[in-house]
C-alpha cells in the first residue's frame, strides 16, 4: 500500500467513525513561545484539549507536518526522522479508551489487514500520580489481545507529554507489530526490537502544573498518533523507512549524484534525505522561515550545513552546482500534489537553499582543516575550540561532535556552552532551550499579549494604510513580535500614533467575542486570516468591540480589553525584504 492510501483510508475511515478532517497545521506553531516547531498532531489542538469548543465537532482527524529534534543523533537508523507525517484522531471530551481502542484494532485488523495473532500492546503500570490503566487492557482483552501480549510499564513508557515542563498529558497505550518473519513469541517482550511501534494511544485526563501536580482534566481527550513513515514500510514489507516511496527517489537521487550505493552508505545517505526533506518542508511551510542564528532559521541552518559535510563524505565536489537545490527539485517533485504549497514556494526554497550553501562551502573546506589541527592536539576538543570552529567556520556544535566522533575524540559541550554566553549569544542559547522546552499551555501573559496582537494588526491597518497583513507573529510570556508587509522604516510619529491608537482601544473597555461560522461567511464577513494559511470549513473568529478587529483565529484570548494595562512598543526592524517586525510589551 502507498503512503497515499494508508492516508486516504484513516482519513476515511475517522470520518466514516464521525471525526471531521482538518489540514494540517503550519509545522511552524503561531503563538507558543515554548517550542519552535509543531512536534505532534495533538499541538495545534491545546487549546481545544483544555476545553476550549472546536468548531468541527469534538471528533478530528488529520494527517499532521511535524518536526522533532530530540531524535535528531538517532537519524541514520532506519526508522528516525526529524520531519515526519503523524496520523491522528482525537476525541475532546466525547469518546474514551474503550472506544478509541476498539477503533484503533478494528483500523489495524479490518482496514488494514494486520493480523491479530501478531499485534501486542503496552498500558500504564501506575505511580503515586496515577493508578494502574486496567481499563486499558480490559479493553484489548476484549478485542482479542491475549494477556501475554499486554505489557505494563512505567512513566517512563507509558505516558505522553506534555512536551514542555506543563500542560496535558495523560497515559497511552501503544500498539506493537512483529515486523519479523520468525514466528511471534507467545510471550510480550517489549525490549524485543522486531516488535515495532506502530500507534500510540493517549488518554489526556491530566494537566500537570509547573509545580509538577497531575491535576485531574474536566474534558477527557482521546490523542492518537500513527507514524505514516514506518507504517508505510511495515504494509510494503521493509524494514527501513528510506526504501518507501517516501524517500526513495531522493535516496537514488543522491546515489546518482555521489555514484555510491545505498547500501555502502547508509547512515550518510539516511541523514542527507531526512534533512533535505525537512528542509524543503521548513522553507515551504505556510510560516516558512530562512536559514538564520536564532530560533527555527537555526535549526534550518544546521540541517543544510550538515546534509552539505555529509555530501563532502561521499565525496561529492560540487563545485558551482548547488547540490540541495536539485535534491530540493527532487523533493518537491514527489510531494507537490499532496502539498502544492511546495510547488507555488519552489524559486524561494531553492534560492535559499542555494544561497546557504554557497554561504558554507566557503568556509567550510578551511573550518575541516582547522578542525584537523585542533583534533591533532589531543583526546579532547575544549569548549574553545569548538566555539571558535562555531563562529568562525559556522560549525554547529553537533557537526563538531560528529567529526570528533569519527576521530574518536570527545568535545567539551559544557565549556562550549560556557563559552556561548560567555559571548553573549543567549538568544540563541534560548532558542535552543526553548525548544527542548515544551507547551505549557496559554498563560495569562501570552492570552493578554495575543489579544494585544489583534489590536495592533488593526491599529497599523489605521495609521499605515489599509492593505497591511499579517505576516508572522510570535508571543512568549513577556512580549509579542507582529511582522506585517510595510516597505520602509516606521517613523518616531507613526510608532507614537500606532501605540495611542491601540491604548485608546484598550482603554475602552471593549469585549472579546468568539463565534464560529462556516470558512467563506467569516471571509465574506471581513474577518482577517493569515497569508497563506489553509483554514478548517468552519472557523472562530475573535470580534474585539463591535467590530474594531476581525479575526480568524484559535484563541484564546482575555474577554475584555481593559485586561490588557498599557501597551508599548519596544523595537521596530527590519525582518526580511518587505517585511517590518514589532517588538511590544503591555505594562501593568
Ligand atoms: N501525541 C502522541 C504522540 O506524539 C500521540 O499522537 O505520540
Amino acid at each position: 500500500m502507498k503512503s497515499s492510501e494508508l492516508k486516504q483510508k484513516y482519513l476515511d475511515f475517522f470520518k466514516a467513525k464521525g471525526h471531521a478532517v482538518i489540514p494540517s497545521a503550519p509545522l511552524i506553531p503561531e503563538n507558543d513561545p515554548t517550542v519552535l516547531f509543531t512536534t505532534a498532531g495533538m499541538h495545534p489542538l491545546v487549546p481545544f484539549l483544555l476545553g476550549q469548543p472546536h468548531p468541527l465537532g469534538k471528533r478530528l482527524t488529520d494527517v499532521q507536518k511535524c518536526l522533532r529534534t530530540d531524535d535528531i543523533d538517532e537519524v541514520g537508523d532506519k526508522v528516525h526522522h526529524t520531519f515526519f507525517f503523524m496520523l491522528g484522531n482525537w476525541s475532546l471530551g466525547d469518546y474514551f479508551k474503550k472506544e478509541a481502542i476498539e477503533m484503533s484494532f478494528e483500523f489495524l485488523t479490518k482496514v488494514l489487514k494486520l493480523s491479530p495473532p501478531h499485534l501486542a500492546v503496552t498500558c500504564f503500570a501506575g505511580d503515586k500520580d496515577a493508578p494502574k490503566d486496567d481499563e486499558s487492557a480490559q479493553a484489548w482483552l476484549k478485542q482479542g489481545i491475549p494477556k501475554e501480549r499486554i505489557a505494563f510499564l512505567p512513566k517512563k513508557d507509558n505516558w505522553w507529554g506534555p512536551p514542555g515542563t506543563a500542560g496535558p498529558c495523560g497515559p497511552d497505550t501503544e500498539m506493537f507489530y512483529w515486523g519479523s518473519s520468525a514466528p511471534p513469541p507467545k510471550i510480550f517482550d517489549p525490549k524485543n526490537k522486531n516488535w515495532v511501534e506502530i500507534w500510540n494511544d493517549v488518554f489526556i485526563q491530566y494537566h500537570k502544573t509547573t509545580e509538577g501536580k497531575f491535576l485531574p482534566l474536566k474534558q477527557k481527550n482521546v490523542d492518537t498518533g500513527m507514524g505514516l513513515e514506518r507504517v508505510t514500510a511495515l504494509l510494503q514489507g521493509f524494514d527501513d523507512n528510506y526504501r518507501t516511496e517516501l524517500f526513495w527517489p531522493l535516496i537514488q537521487e543522491i546515489e546518482d549524484m555521489t555514484g555510491k550505493c545505498y547500501d555502502q552508505e547508509l547512515v550518510s545517505m539516511r541523514i542527507i534525505a531526512d534533512h533535505l526533506r525537512a528542509a524543503v518542508f521548513i522553507l515551504g511551510d505556510e510560516r516558512g522561515v530562512v536559514p538564520s542564528n536564532v530560533g527555527q532559521g537555526y535549526i534550518l541552518r544546521r540541517f543544510i550545513r550538515r546534509i552539505i559535510r555529509r555530501m563532502k563524505v561521499l565525496g561529492v565536489n560540487s563545485g558551482s552546482v548547488s547540490l540541495t537545490s536539485i535534491l530540493a527539485r527532487k523533493t518537491i517533485e514527489m510531494y507537490s500534489s499532496e502539498y502544492p504549497l511546495l510547488k507555488e514556494k519552489k524559486s524561494f526554497i531553492l534560492e535559499e537553499l542555494e544561497k546557504e550553501e554557497n554561504k558554507f562551502k566557503k568556509t567550510l573546506e578551511q573550518g575541516l582543516k582547522e578542525f584537523d589541527k585542533i583534533a591533532a592536539q589531543g583526546k579532547m576538543i575544549s569548549g574553545k575550540d569548538a566555539f571558535l570552529l562555531f563562529q568562525s567556520y559556522g560549525f554547529p556544535l553537533e557537526m563538531t561532535q560528529e567529526l570528533a566522533a569519527e576521530k574518536n575524540i570527545k568535545v567539551d559541550v559544557v565549556g562550549f556552552k560556557k563559552e556561548f554566553e560567555h559571548h553573549q549569544e543567549l538568544s540563541r542559547v534560548g532558542a535552543e532551550q526553548k525548544f527542548k522546552g515544551g507547551l505549557s499551555g496559554a498563560s495569562a501573559e501570552t492570552t493578554k499579549l495575543h489579544t494585544a496582537t489583534h489590536i495592533l494588526n488593526e491599529a497599523l491597518r489605521k495609521v499605515l494604510k489599509e492593505d497591511i497583513k499579517q505576516r508572522g507573529s510570535n508571543i512568549t510570556p513577556e512580549r509579542l513580535r507582529f511582522d506585517f508587509n510595510f516597505e520602509r522604516k516606521l517613523t518616531e510619529e507613526e510608532i507614537g500614533k500606532i501605540e495611542a491608537e491601540v491604548n485608546r482601544v484598550i482603554k475602552e473597555k471593549l469585549e472579546v467575542v468568539r463565534e464560529e461560522m462556516p470558512v467563506e461567511k467569516a471571509f465574506q464577513s471581513g474577518a482577517h486570516g493569515e497569508f497563506g494559511a489553509k483554514y478548517p470549513s468552519r472557523v472562530s473568529v475573535y470580534t474585539v468591540g463591535k467590530n474594531y478587529s476581525k479575526e480568524i483565529c484559535m484563541g484564546p484570548h482575555v474577554k475584555n480589553t481593559v485586561e490588557l494595562g498599557k501597551f508599548k512598543i519596544i523595537q521596530e526592524e527590519s525582518s526580511a525584504a518587505g517585511i517590518r517586525r514589532i517588538k511590544a510589551i503591555l505594562e501593568k
